[in-house]
Order: structure tokens, then sequence, then C-alpha cells
């Protein structure tokens, strides 16, 4: 099978979450599978390097207002389409935000112009390959469909995967005709919603099947709470739409092989874990102690639920635990962590900022990791902290709770706890829930069994997989 991945990131080259790790993953794991992935993103400056090595495949004279080309370029085992148009893409700075923080004026453009050229090639602009299915992710390929529809003759089918309904990509419906796209489409099964165009909508509605990156997630994208608007059209789709569990790429994550380390470790011998602990709690600013070391590497966003991690400060000092936090996001959080370092000075650390080598060295140093998302379609750094015996104290919604075991009485008995989760998703309950970490954490023998299991669990992506080809191979019989 041949298959075409459209999606705006992708790991190593670029990434702002988990959307890239997942593209720069997958495909891999497909390779098992025998399907022949290529993954079309826009050629940022990050990509610059491969697009001077790389060879033209297909040009356009004028893709939304200047002339374009895809280069296809092999890198990092993946076989890459760059959609090269530097009045879209060469620009300096956050693919998705202009220097003055909000969203580039011609976000609707440039990902227009993502979805055309995947339509593009969908419909045989490549000369020697047309993929027999497109996996169009998130709205910035959530016109795929669309295009498709305008066009006369065959086409293949799309498989729409949504990574967070929380970005749907709305704009004005003024814009339908600088996006080509005809007026018939301006209806409630094309593009239109609320009176504006959406391309997740669009995507939603267009595409032969959905999925969405875990199992409780489908469930909650149902409700009026978490569809964000969506959930009418997706129960509409219920029968075709699938929830398929984020893996992770298990050789990039191995604390066995890991190059961000200080040591290298692994279930069998765990001795390397506390010289990672040791360089976090130093470049924290973070003073020895008997506690728990706690981590968080996220977006600092409303989704993060990092403003119930602030009201629990206290707390977690209290019990002696630590604290190392990296992210970056909404100004306010950032000031209040960074207050907080300040008021808790060798208690609590914080560096504002992206750094994808500290994320590896924060999993592998850290004895758990906090994640009190208020809904996480999937999560990954749950599943990285779960590699590296760092075990996760989660939110019980989404992928969250499909991937960790909690520590009640039952599943210690059992020997299958892996972590902690909270609900109701409450300052209190996630304080509670610090609690009880800290107070397993000075039972080392329970603490040390549940390491260990965390490690074995199976985070990689070979069952998820599978159940995309059976996706792919659904789609196209529909
Ligand atoms: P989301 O995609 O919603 O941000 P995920 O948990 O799926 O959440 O993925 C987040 C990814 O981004 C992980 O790979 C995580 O390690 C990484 N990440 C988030 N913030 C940072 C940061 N400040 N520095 C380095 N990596 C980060
Ligand atoms: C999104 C979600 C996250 C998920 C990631 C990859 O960014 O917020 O939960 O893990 O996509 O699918």
């Amino acid at each position: 099978m041949n298959l075409l991945f459209v999606a705006s990131e992708c790991t190593p080259f670029i990434k702002t979450g988990g959307l890239a790790d997942v593209i720069g993953a997958v495909p891999k794991a497909l390779a098992a599978e025998g399907v022949s992935v290529r993954v079309l993103i826009p050629a940022y400056p990050a990509l610059s390097d491969h697009i001077a090595s790389g060879t033209q495949v297909a040009q356009f004279d004028d893709l939304f207002g200047g002339r374009a080309r895809i280069v296809a370029a092999q890198a990092d085992g993946l076989d890459l389409l760059l959609l090269d148009a530097p009045h879209l893409y060469d620009r300096a700075g956050s693919i998705y935000l202009g220097p003055d923080g909000q969203d580039w004026h011609d976000n609707d453009l440039r990902f227009a112009a993502l979805s055309y050229a995947g339509a593009q090639i969908g419909v045989g602009c490549l000369d020697n390959w047309t993929p027999d299915v497109i996996n169009a992710h998130d709205w910035q390929a959530g016109l795929v469909p669309a295009y498709l529809r305008q066009h006369d003759g065959p086409t293949p089918p799309v498989v729409m995967t949504i990574h967070n309904i929380a970005f749907q990509g709305v704009f004005d419906a003024t814009r339908l005709g600088a996006l080509g796209l005809n007026a018939d489409m301006f209806t409630p099964d094309g593009v239109e919603y609320y009176g504006k165009i959406s391309f997740l909508k669009a995507g939603i509605a267009l595409s032969q099947k959905v999925t969405t990156v875990s199992p409780t997630y489908v469930a909650e994208l149902l409700t009026p709470d978490f569809g964000m608007g969506l959930d009418g059209l997706l129960r509409a789709r219920q029968s075709d739409l699938s929830g398929i569990l984020n893996g992770i790429d298990l050789d990039v994550w191995n604390p066995a092989t890991d190059p961000a380390l200080v040591a290298t470790y692994s279930a069998k011998s765990m001795k390397g874990k506390a010289r990672n602990k040791a360089e976090v709690m130093s470049r924290f600013g973070l003073t020895d102690g008997d506690g728990p070391l706690f981590c968080v590497v996220s977006r600092m966003t409303s989704q993060k639920g990092l403003d119930m991690l602030l009201d629990c400060l206290d707390d977690l000092v209290g019990h002696g635990a630590k604290l190392a936090l990296l992210g970056s996001g909404e100004p306010g959080l950032e000031r209040a962590f960074i207050d907080a370092s300040n008021r808790y000075a060798g208690s609590v650390g914080t560096i504002i900022g992206y750094d994808e080598d500290l994320s590896h060295l924060m999993q592998a140093g850290s004895d758990a990791i906090l994640i009190p998302s208020r809904f996480e379609p999937c999560g990954l750094t749950q599943l990285y902290g779960l590699r590296y015996g760092t075990l996760p104290v989660v939110a019980r919604t989404g992928g969250l709770a499909d991937t960790v075991i909690d520590a009640n009485e039952a599943a210690l008995l059992a020997d299958c706890a892996t972590g902690f989760q909270f609900a109701p998703i409450t300052s209190t309950m996630f304080a509670h829930t610090i609690a009880r970490a800290c107070a397993l954490y000075q039972q080392p023998k329970i603490w040390g069994a549940m390491m260990r299991r965390a490690m074995r669990h199976p985070v990689g992506w070979d069952l998820s997989a599978a159940a995309y080809l059976d996706v792919y191979t659904a789609a196209q019989e529909s």
C-alpha cells in the first residue's frame, strides 16, 4: 500500500508538540506492515538543508500567491515530500505564530496550500507515485478531501486523524474564493461551520474514515463537553470513527542508549538513573532532600492544567518533594512558575523554553512526571515517563486514562500499578494524589517494583500500526 501523510510538523525536523513525534514515528512502524509512507510537510526554514539536497518532483506556477514546488528528500529514515513555497513558509520564528504572538495573518492560505498540494499528489501530480490512501492530520490538512471533491476523476480515500479538537482552523466565510473552494462546498455537509469555514470540520465531514489518538478520547469527543462544537458531526460519523492509541519511537526514547542522558540505564540495571537525577537537580537549582523529584515537560496552556499545579505547590514542597518544570506558552503561567521558583527556591525550579535534550534528561532523572491535563487526546509524555521508569501522575482523561494504571490498593495487590490517576480533575484531587505519590515513594520496594513494571509496559507502535492499516484498508473498501 502507498500512503501519503499530510501534516504540519514532523520530528526530528520541526516540532511544537506530540503531533510531530507521531508523524515522525508511525511511517517507520507502518513499513513493518508493508506500507510505504511518504510524508508531505511544509518546507519551513528548518528544512532548508533538505530542500537544497532534495530533488524537485512537482511544481505549481501559482500556489495561493506565489510559485511553489514539491521537493523529495530522504532523511532520518523518512521519505519526505517538502512543499517549498517561500511566500508562505520561509519565515523566522514559530511555524504558527508571527512575532506579535498571534496566528500568522495568512494561516488559512498557508495550510490550504498544504492541503491542496496533498490533494494534487492524490490525483497524480508526481510522475511515478500515487497514494492509495491519504492520511490527513489535524486541521492544517483538513481541506485535503475538500479539494479532492472538486476534482473530476478518481481520487484516493482520505483518513482524517484528529490529534486535538481544540484546534479547528476556523476562518471567515469571505475567504472561500481565496481558498479556491467552490461556492457549493459551503454547506453543512462540506466546509461550512456556524457560518464560517472550518478546515477540521471539512476533514471530518468529507473523509472516508476518521480516527483519533486514544479510545477514551473517542468517547469523550462524542460529548458536548469535549467535542467543542463538533460532537454532533462526530456522532453522525460514529460508525466511521475509531480511536487508535499513540505509541512512541522506541529507538529515540530508550534509556539504555539515549545520548541526552548523563548515564544510561535499563530495567535490569537502574544505577544510572540516580546520576541523571543529580544532573536535573543541579540544572534546576534544586537542593538535596529525601522526597521525590517531580517533573513537568509541557506546553503551558489551559489544556495542560498547570494552574492546578500552582495550587498544589505548598503541599508538594511540604511533603519534601521537588519540582523541575520545563515549558513555554501563556505568559501568565510562565510568570507564575518563575515566581514560584523564587518563592520556593531550592524546591521548585523553572526553565522557560523548548529544549528537546533537556526533556530527555528530565524523563530519565525524575522520579515522577506530573500531567494534570483538563483534556488530553493521547499525551506522549506519560508514555516517555513509563519507558524511563518515571511514574506518571495523571488526570483521568483521554489517553492518560488509557495508558496509566493507578496505584490503588487493588492494583498494588495485583502487582499491576504503573502510576497515579486522579479524578475529578480538580486542584484538591491533584494535591491528594501528589500526597499519595509522595507517601509511596517512601516505600522503596513498592516504588522500585512500579518503576520496573512501568518500563516493561508496552508503549511501542506495533499494535497501533496494525490498527491504522485496518482503517486504511477499510477506507479503500468504503
Ligand atoms: P501536546 O502535543 O498536546 O503538546 P503531547 O504529550 O502529545 O502533548 O506531546 C508533547 C511533546 O512535546 C512531547 O514530545 C514533549 O516531550 C514535548 N515538549 C513539550 N514541551 C516541551 C519543551 N518545553 N521542551 C521540550 N519538549 C517539549
Ligand atoms: C495533540 C494532543 C496530544 C497528542 C498529540 C499527538 O497535540 O494534545 O494529546 O498526544 O496530539 O497525537
